[in-house]
């Protein structure tokens, strides 16, 4: 089994992989969860979607990156355990090697099939709105995710999770 090195847990995986679910059951074991989304939100006091439609993509992914700073700062001088839940595309900011240094990247490994299902009455996402483009996402993706990785791991639940990870 892989040893775990570092305290705090960066989750990464494709849109409505579960990554937002098992941040917040972590917070309830004493994890402190911080959520790149909600941050962007709360800066912005705008919605993902409209963040999108008003200033499009690259600005989204331009938030991402000084997002990842402004963890980074949250982490370097804290001694709490951290659960990050990432945006399915923060992995593509050129600075998530940095954040990688102050956690273990988990990688939520989730069929297509299953994003679909759980995305089908989703209108929060914008890049979920076209299906074909949304498998061609996933598919480029899914080998990102495995390749910056430190732990994989199939979505099972916290208790399968608690066990990949060795958590305790
Ligand atoms: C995105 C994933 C979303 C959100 C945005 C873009 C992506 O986060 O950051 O809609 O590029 O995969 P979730 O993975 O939490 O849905």
């Amino acid at each position: 089994m892989k040893i775990r090195e570092k305290n705090n847990f960066i989750l990464i995986g494709f849109m409505a992989s579960g990554k937002t679910t098992l941040s917040k059951e972590l917070e309830m074991l004493g994890f402190t969860r911080l959520s790149t989304d909600e941050m962007i939100i709360e800066k912005m006091q705008m919605s993902i979607s409209d963040i999108f439609s008003n200033y499009g993509e690259e600005y989204f992914r331009k938030l991402e990156e000084e997002t990842i700073y402004s963890v980074i700062e949250i982490l370097k001088d804290t001694s709490e355990k951290y659960v990050i839940d990432c945006g399915g595309g923060l992995i593509r900011a050129n600075n998530f090697s940095e954040l990688k240094k102050y956690g273990e990247v988990c990688f939520l490994n989730v069929a297509f099939e299953e994003v679909v299902n759980r995305l089908k009455y989703d209108n929060t996402r914008p890049l979920a709105r076209d299906k074909e483009k949304l498998c061609k996402l996933y598919i480029a993706r899914l080998e990102e995710y495995k390749n910056i990785a430190d732990f994989e791991y199939n979505g099972a639940g916290l208790e399968d999770f608690i066990i990949t990870l060795n958590l305790e």
